[in-house]
């Protein structure tokens, strides 16, 4: 974790999109500084954090960046994702209306988006499988029409958090 003094071989952006609180800025913590918090606060405007990880022998930085998910805190759209080579698309699994919201999410990630951007669906909340209103098989189905890869992840528990941003990652390089 943290970014080490070495040479950086490339520098990728990832964005993060997805409803109000689905786990996006935990997801992001979980990631960046192996931190998790339950009374994270909605985030307003765009934050970003970054990590440096070893792919293939090459050092690369991911730029994450997070956004609200509330309309009204968030900023200007075109600039959020100006050179992104990578976004995660989030939902919860226990909240039906944040994935029924995903093709809007998606449609508008391909509008300002570069065309050739690498896009991962994620279900998180994956340790509240007793309020699970979405099941896998649903979402993975979607994920295989659209051609977006797909992960279930729990930021709490740090379930498939760091196989979801390598999925990514991994693609792009
Ligand atoms: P906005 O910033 O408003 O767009 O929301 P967000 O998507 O960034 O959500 P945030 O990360 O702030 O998380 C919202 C709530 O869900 C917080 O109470 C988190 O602690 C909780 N949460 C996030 N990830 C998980 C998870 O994997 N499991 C559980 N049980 N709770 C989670
Ligand atoms: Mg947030």
């Amino acid at each position: 974790y943290g970014d080490s003094n070495q040479k950086i071989d490339y520098v990728f952006k990832v964005v993060l999109i997805g409803d109000s609180a689905v786990g996006k800025s935990q997801i992001l913590a979980r990631f960046a500084r192996n931190e998790f918090s339950l009374d994270s606060k909605a985030t307003i405007g765009v934050e970003f954090q970054t990590r440096t990880l070893i792919i293939e022998h090459k050092s690369v930085k991911a730029q994450i960046w997070d956004t609200a998910g509330q309309e009204r805190y968030r900023a200007v759209t075109s600039a959020y994702y100006r050179g992104a080579v990578g976004a995660m698309l989030v939902y919860d699994i226990t909240k039906r209306q944040s994935f029924d919201h995903i093709p809007r999410w998606l449609e508008e990630l391909r509008s300002h988006a570069d065309k050739n951007i690498v896009i991962i669906l994620i279900g998180n909340k994956s340790d509240l499988e007793n309020q699970r209103a979405i099941p896998t098989e649903d979402a993975k189905e979607f994920a295989q029409k659209e051609g977006l890869f797909f992960l279930e992840t729990s930021a709490l528990e740090s379930t498939n958090v760091e196989s979801a941003f390598l999925t990514v990652l991994t693609e792009i390089f």
